[in-house]
């Protein structure tokens, strides 16, 4: 069976929404799924995933949020993320999806077998960015 992790921050519950539905996707699809904040996943369950979704919200100026997720991204390496099946997600306001494009690259330079450009989507999802993602899951359940 696959083994899917979805590891996501979110401070006021927009991106969380979306990560919800990634996982979802992926259980009806039959994976087992661990749906995790940041701050609860570890190297060794990157590791130990088959498939990854990553969520994050535009936050500073077109970054990832700083305190957890960005150096949780730092810390990862080839080790965990070569050739493996990646999702990314998030919700911003104001910007063009600069951060989402910036992590996209940067996910695919440390050998992630991204699943498209990410999915972003402004403030609260709409009914089919909810779709896309639960779409992902079922991509990478698959
Ligand atoms: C401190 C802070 C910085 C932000 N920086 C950006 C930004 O650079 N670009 C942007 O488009 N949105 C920015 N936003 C807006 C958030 O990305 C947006 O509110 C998003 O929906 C938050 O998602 P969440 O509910 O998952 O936390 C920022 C919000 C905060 C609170």
């Amino acid at each position: 069976m696959k083994k899917i992790l979805v590891a996501y921050w979110s401070g006021t519950g927009n991106t969380e929404m979306m990560a919800k539905q990634v996982a979802k996707g992926a259980e009806d699809a039959g994976a087992e799924v661990s749906c995790k904040t940041i701050s609860e996943t570890s190297v060794d369950m990157v590791k130990e995933a088959s498939a990854l979704a990553f969520g994050c919200p535009a936050m500073g100026a077109e970054v990832l949020e700083e305190n957890e997720m960005e150096p949780f991204i730092a810390g990862l390496s080839q080790a965990e993320l070569g050739g493996k099946p990646t999702g990314l997600f998030g919700s911003y306001d104001w910007g063009d999806g600069q951060w989402m494009r910036d992590w996209a690259e940067r996910m695919q330079g440390l050998g992630a077998a991204l699943d498209g450009e990410g999915i972003i989507t402004q403030l609260a999802p709409s009914a089919e960015s909810l779709g896309q993602c639960y779409e992902l899951g079922k991509r990478l359940a698959g």
